[in-house]
């Protein structure tokens, strides 16, 4: 099939990259110019493990193109996907004005039937304004269809998640809409949930709210086990066994960070609330996920008792491993905190860091690996949990270390091995 993906952020180029793959024809549109340009020389604007390799393959087999032009693109293909971004406005909702100004280019080009999708997360009811601002602007009296088809990809892991979807969500309003769809879609050979446009809507503000919520509540009941004196990530087990709640995302720490969770829930709150419903138990969640940031700071300078000039190394940047991106990330908001009362911080992560200077500059120093973040620090804060700070050579991190404090973030390490070479340990939930 013929596709174009207007908005080449991480859902527009990770979906256009692995559709392409499936053997369509797909031209991936944005409007920075730079980035295509990037894009057509073969730099890769974000950091997703395979990605590169793939671009690479689908370009050299011309089913990948990149390009600024939304209309000739839109002309040139049967469906439309808008992926463009939906950043959260001063009060937390969604601004749709990305989507508005496609839709018009979409309205002025179209020239036969199009199918238009709804990729980017948007609030319930953006379906039927879209169809409206495409219906006002048409140019040619051509029939077209509204969809939507909400993305479920994570970070890191976006091109399996693509491949083997847990489920493909479609909202329509016609059978020819449903048929081409459930065509693009048939070689994945996934269940796919037919519904109408707002039901869709729906379902990936509620998908993402119900993960965040699922965080806050262990880290709620983690703040109980650090008063008892027993271990959340026991508790978790025990709790997360049972299949009706299972143990995915039930892991406490910091707090969820990313493009998507803290958005996505204040953008639900918003839009129940213009629809007369207060969502307060998401509102509870976005507390909670605020408290375990400030309790980040508590603990450490209880540890430390006076935060100005003591040395306190960061291992990991980045929202979640495998990426190298810091929005939201819990680790660049705690650092603020922790330079605020005047505390000197030394970081590592493997991928994000560059990223990272842009937010943080230079108030903290950026170190070549682990090792080197922890020289005469007086605490280690494992803030990321990649793989890289599991195994490490912990005789000679106690060695390098000022004084070997160390605090969990994630909850990874072994509290009572880290005890016997002599640290002083705590983690979210657990002593
Ligand atoms: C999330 C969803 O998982 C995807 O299904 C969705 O498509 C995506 O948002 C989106 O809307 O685009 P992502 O933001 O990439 O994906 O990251 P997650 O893996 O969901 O992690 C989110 C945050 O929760 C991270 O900061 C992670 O550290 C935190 N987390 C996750 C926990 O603190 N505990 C857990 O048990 C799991």
């Amino acid at each position: 099939m013929k596709l174009a993906i207007l908005g080449t952020g991480y859902v527009g180029i990770v979906t256009g990259t692995c559709f392409a793959d499936l053997g369509n024809d797909v031209i991936c549109v944005d409007n920075n110019e730079e980035k295509i340009k990037q894009l057509n020389s073969g730099i890769i604007p974000i950091y997703e493990p395979g990605l590169e390799e793939l671009i690479k393959k689908n370009r050299q087999n011309e089913r990948l193109s990149f390009s600024s032009d939304n209309k000739e693109a839109v002309r040139k293909s049967d469906i439309i996907f808008i992926c463009v971004g939906t950043p959260p406005r001063n009060d937390g909702s969604a601004d749709l004005t990305g989507i508005e100004k496609v839709s018009r280019d979409i309205a002025e080009s179209m020239d036969s039937y199009k199918l238009v999708v709804e990729k980017s997360t948007v609030p319930v009811e953006t379906g039927e304004r879209l169809k409206d601002a495409i219906k006002r602007n048409m140019k040619n009296d051509v029939e077209f269809d509204v969809a939507s088809n909400p993305e479920f990809l994570r970070e890191g892991s976006a091109i399996e998640d693509f491949n083997s979807p847990d489920r493909i969500v479609i909202g329509v309003e016609s059978k020819k809409a449903e048929k081409i769809l459930c065509e693009l879609y048939e070689p994945l050979n996934a269940k796919i949930v037919v519904t109408n446009i707002k039901g869709a809507e729906i379902i990936k503000h509620a998908a993402n709210s119900f993960l965040a919520t699922k965080i806050s509540f262990i880290n709620a009941v983690s703040n109980i086990c650090e008063k008892v004196g027993t271990d959340i990530n026991a508790v978790a087990e025990g709790v997360g066994l049972d299949p009706r709640i299972n143990s995915r995302f039930l892991k406490a720490g910091i707090g969820f960070g990313g493009s998507c969770f803290p958005k996505d829930l204040q953008a639900f709150i918003r839009i129940s609330e213009r629809l007369g419903y207060s969502f307060d138990l998401l509102k509870e969640v976005e507390k909670i996920n605020e408290m375990q940031r400030a309790l980040v700071v508590k603990k450490v300078s209880d540890m430390l008792w006076n935060l100005p000039d003591k040395i306190i190394a960061v291992w990991g940047l980045a929202f979640k491993p495998n990426t190298d991106d810091i929005r939201s990330a819990p680790a660049i908001d705690i650092i603020k905190r922790l330079v605020a009362e005047g505390a000197k911080i030394r970081v590592f992560d493997p991928v994000a860091m560059e990223n990272a200077k842009s937010e943080l500059g230079d108030q903290i120093i950026y170190c070549q690996d682990a090792y080197e973040a922890v020289e005469g620090a007086d605490c280690v804060v494992l803030m990321t949990e990649w793989n890289e700070f599991k195994e490490l050579d912990w005789q000679k991190v106690k060695d390098i270390m000022k004084q070997p404090i160390i605090l969990d973030g994630r909850n990874i390490y072994d509290p009572d091995k880290l005890k016997g070479l002599g640290f002083k340990y705590t983690g979210i939930g657990r002593q």
